[in-house]
């Protein structure tokens, strides 16, 4: 059934975490890249560890696929041992990276103003930020998902002057803490009520682009639940990661969401 919604580009971005050397991520793109060639519907993104994106750059050379980093430090480049800087990620091959995942915000106690700082830093090296929010279980028990929400998207925007944001300058991914990695994915009411949330806040927030902000879905994205949340209007892509793991896998994630186009 085709996608009767807007024209907006889907996204398909893999989320490797701490996995794959460069080695791994050639085998696996040998696997995965054929394979998804004809694929010209959505727009797939890799978003890989700081050692892999200079091999995997060299890879996608001259390919549609972009390449990114999981996280950068929020400074300009100095004295801050054992840490890299926007330049750094860029020079070997990032377009765009990941501000605030979860896993970051709770293993390694990123705050919303680092989350901030970071983000200021992606606009001023124009590396495209895919801002990530959502609740843990307990927050959307206490029925505070849209707070919550609100609060770290209010925040990761501070003092950045809105007018100077491009369209498809950033990406926002919801990502339900309670969903990531526990093969439980939210339902697609709660995906679709959520990303309305962000979108309202979004074109609040910023009215002059604020309706063309891309969001996308993240947390137990699988080849099972693929069709149906790529269907949702308001879901402009996904953030994958287990899913995204196995080239054979996450071709068949592609392929699901390319005919759904
Ligand atoms: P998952 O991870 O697909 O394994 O739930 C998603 C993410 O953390 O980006």
């Amino acid at each position: 059934m085709p996608r009767a919604r807007s024209k907006k580009t889907f996204y398909l971005v893999a989320n490797w975490k701490m996995n794959k050397t460069a080695r791994e991520a050639h085998l696996y793109m040998e696997e995965l890249l054929p394979s998804i060639e004809e694929n010209s519907g959505v727009d797939v993104w890799f978003s890989v560890p700081f050692t892999t994106l200079a091999p995997a750059s060299k890879i996608l050379e001259g390919k549609r696929y972009s390449l990114g980093a999981q996280n950068m430090n929020d400074a300009r480049p100095g004295s801050f041992t054992g840490e890299i800087a926007a330049e750094m990620i860029q020079d070997a091959g990032s377009s765009f990276v990941l501000i605030g995942h979860s896993e970051r915000r709770r293993f390694f106690h990123e705050t919303d103003e680092l989350i901030n700082r970071k983000m200021v830093r992606a606009f001023e090296t124009q590396l495209i930020p895919i801002l990530c929010v959502g609740e843990t279980l307990e927050e959307r028990d206490a029925e505070r998902t849209e707070s919550v929400i609100e609060s770290q998207i209010r925040s990761a925007f501070c003092d950045i002057d809105i007018n100077s944001i491009k369209k498809k300058a950033f990406m926002v991914a919801y990502e339900p803490v309670w969903a990531i990695g526990t093969g439980k994915s939210a339902t697609p009411e709660i995906v679709e009520a959520t990303h309305t949330i962000i979108q309202e806040l979004l074109k609040k927030l910023m009215p002059r682009i604020g309706a063309d902000i891309s969001l996308l879905y993240g947390g137990s994205v699988s080849e099972k639940n693929a069709g149906e949340l790529c269907t949702i209007s308001n879901v402009n892509g996904f953030l994958i990661g287990t899913s995204s793991l196995q080239p054979g896998t996450f071709a068949r994630i592609v392929h699901i969401c390319d005919e759904l186009q």
